[in-house]
């Protein structure tokens, strides 16, 4: 594997920043909004999440050449992200007590406002990032292609459809080519689409958004693959959501299939394959590759 520089300093400062405009948000939508709504979104959002997502937004901006602040644009990726794993933990889907360390959104506030505030943060995502989008300058035709990127991949066709096979494999021996194509959709589309939104954000030229795209995917399906392995081998202490639960549900994963060192093996082809996309348009920068060995390094 090509060598790693250390991102820690980069997902730290980046988790910091984004978290200071989903605080911000949080109160601005408050308005309006039934307060235990609110207070559910703000629940669920202020979660000690890694907010890797933003973080691989910001970071392909950046090297890119992009010299604006794309946090408010990152943060509306995050709650894309924070709005599926509210749904994912509900009874109907995981069933899951706890999530980022905590009890799940709807443990604390009851199924009918936990699954109300998660489709409510949809439409807030698409505020924040015309929010976003806007006030560095972007004009209507890149904060479209923006939107429509994003939503598409959050929909039928990526996350969304993706849940539904997921929950659908339950109990299914699944062939390795369908878990695959389960594991882009329901995690691999939404991650690809946070760099594809730096790309577009920083102007970037189509060849170059393809070559992130594919970045995205690798890295994306690599992500879930490590999701599974740590649900199979880690602790609930250190993963801040129930280890053990893919077997216990018997969900379709890596390691159900294929055993941990294979599963381990397949993440780790597919982070190189990630890698191999930037080289290919020159952006094989230390911290996006940093950040791609991240996600197979990572310990929650
Ligand atoms: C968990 O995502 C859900 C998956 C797609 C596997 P993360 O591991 O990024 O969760 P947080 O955001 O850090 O809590
Ligand atoms: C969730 O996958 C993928 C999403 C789109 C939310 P998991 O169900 O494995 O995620 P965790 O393990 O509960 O975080
Ligand atoms: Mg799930
Ligand atoms: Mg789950
Ligand atoms: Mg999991």
């Amino acid at each position: 594997m090509t060598s790693i520089s250390d991102p820690r300093e980069f997902l730290s400062q980046t988790r910091d920043a984004v978290n200071r405009v989903l605080d911000d948000w949080c109160s601005r939508v408050r308005v309006g909004m039934e307060p235990k709504i609110a207070d559910a979104i703000a629940y669920s959002l202020s979660g000690p999440g890694k907010r890797l997502r933003p973080a691989l937004l910001i970071a392909v901006y950046g090297e890119l050449g992009g010299g604006a602040d794309v946090t408010e644009i990152a943060a509306a990726v995050e709650v894309v992200h924070t709005y599926s794993l509210v749904h994912d933990d509900l009874p109907c889907m995981d069933d899951d007590d706890l999530r980022r360390g905590r009890p799940t959104t709807h443990r604390e506030f009851g199924v009918p406002v936990a699954s109300d505030a998660a489709f409510h943060m949809v439409p807030l995502a698409a505020r924040i990032l015309v929010s976003g989008a806007k006030a560095i300058g972007l004009g209507p035709d890149v904060v479209g292609e923006m939107g429509r990127e994003l939503f598409r991949a959050a929909g039928a066709a990526g996350m969304v459809g993706g849940q539904v096979l997921d929950l659908e494999a339950e109990g299914i021996a699944v062939p390795l080519e369908e878990l695959v194509r389960i594991h882009r959709a329901k995690t691999g589309a939404l991650i690809s689409s946070c760099v594809v939104l730096g790309a577009l954000a920083a102007g970037a030229d189509g060849r170059t958004v393809s070559a992130v795209r594919s970045y995205g995917l690798e890295l994306g399906l690599a992500f879930q693959v490590v999701d599974d392995i740590l649900d199979a081998t880690s602790t609930s202490t250190e993963l801040g959501k129930t280890a053990g639960k893919d077997q216990s549900q018997q969900k379709a994963t890596f390691p159900a299939i294929m055993g941990v060192d294979r599963a381990a093996q397949f993440a780790e082809e597919h982070i190189d394959r990630a890698i191999d996309h930037l080289v290919s348009v020159g952006l094989d920068s230390g911290l996006m590759n940093s950040l791609a060995l991240f996600v197979h390094n990572r310990r929650s």
